[in-house]
């Protein structure tokens, strides 16, 4: 059985004071929470402030991007190991807005998993095809050219068991989810080629998460797909209360 993750995604919001107040509301809301594992993506400025209050609590915090090397004249960057040593320990890789914004190639996201992996930090490999790959048919060749890039020569190890998020460019902040059918014949798509790139028992155990445009109204029909381990979620993550609703309507579930 793969435990459901729902994560937040907090994209360029929240000072360390917002985020510390955002908890302050958020932690006592999921003390409870067991079902699901729950994880926080905030910016790097207000990471280790988050990991702190995050600490003895079952919300696991991650940072957004990192370089792939330990260290460098890399203006700007951060490394595994600067991660690491501050107790972070999950790590969100490709997000379509690193892709596009930030020129992230494929070949990135594989040297930055492989980093992942090597310094044990848990990640989530973002794929998703835009609008025009949708409708040119091309949403399948999209999706297995990402993971084959992204999965070339990887070996996965126990200490960092991969998620992979399905997030759709043209469903991300567009306030219109893919169908719960859209996002289970992708998820299956990208389970094949899990299993084909690293397994069998990979293709089985590795989490396929969705993103884009989930909300405390559609959370409920995502998790009823038996092909959707979870949501990644950005807009609606960033009040405590609606996340803590996402989280709570896929537990109502159970
Ligand atoms: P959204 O973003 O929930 O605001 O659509 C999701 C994401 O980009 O991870």
């Amino acid at each position: 059985m793969r435990k459901p993750l729902i994560a937040a995604n907090w994209k360029m919001y929240k000072t360390p004071t917002e985020s510390l107040a955002f908890l302050r509301d958020f932690l006592p809301l999921v003390k409870h929470h067991t079902r699901d594992d729950i994880a926080i993506f905030p910016t790097m400025s207000s990471l280790a402030y988050v990991i702190e209050a995050c600490q003895d609590t079952r919300v696991d915090v991650g940072a957004q991007t990192m370089h792939w090397l330990n260290e460098g004249p890399y203006t700007g960057q951060t490394s595994p190991t600067m991660l690491a040593s501050i107790g972070c320990d999950h790590i969100l890789l490709g997000h379509s807005e690193r892709r596009i914004y930030a020129n992230e190639t494929d070949d990135m996201v594989n040297w930055k998993l492989k980093a992942a992996i090597a310094h044990g930090l848990v990640p989530i490999v973002c794929v998703g095809e835009s609008l025009e790959k949708r409708q040119s048919g091309l949403t399948e060749a999209v999706l297995r050219w990402q993971l084959a890039c992204a999965l070339n020569g990887v070996t996965p190890s126990p200490n960092s068991p991969i998620t992979i998020a399905y997030e759709p460019v043209w469903a991300i902040g567009t306030g219109s989810s893919a169908s719960p059918k859209q996002i289970s014949e992708a998820h299956t798509i990208i389970r094949h080629e899990v299993a084909a790139r690293l397994g069998d028992e990979a293709g089985e155990n590795t989490r396929v998460i969705y993103g884009g445009s989930v909300k405390a109204d559609n959370i409920a029909s995502l998790m009823a797909e038996p092909d959707i381990d979870g949501a990644l979620v950005g807009g609606a993550s960033l009040d405590p209360h609606s996340f803590a609703k996402i989280i709570q309507y896929a537990y109502s579930l159970e």
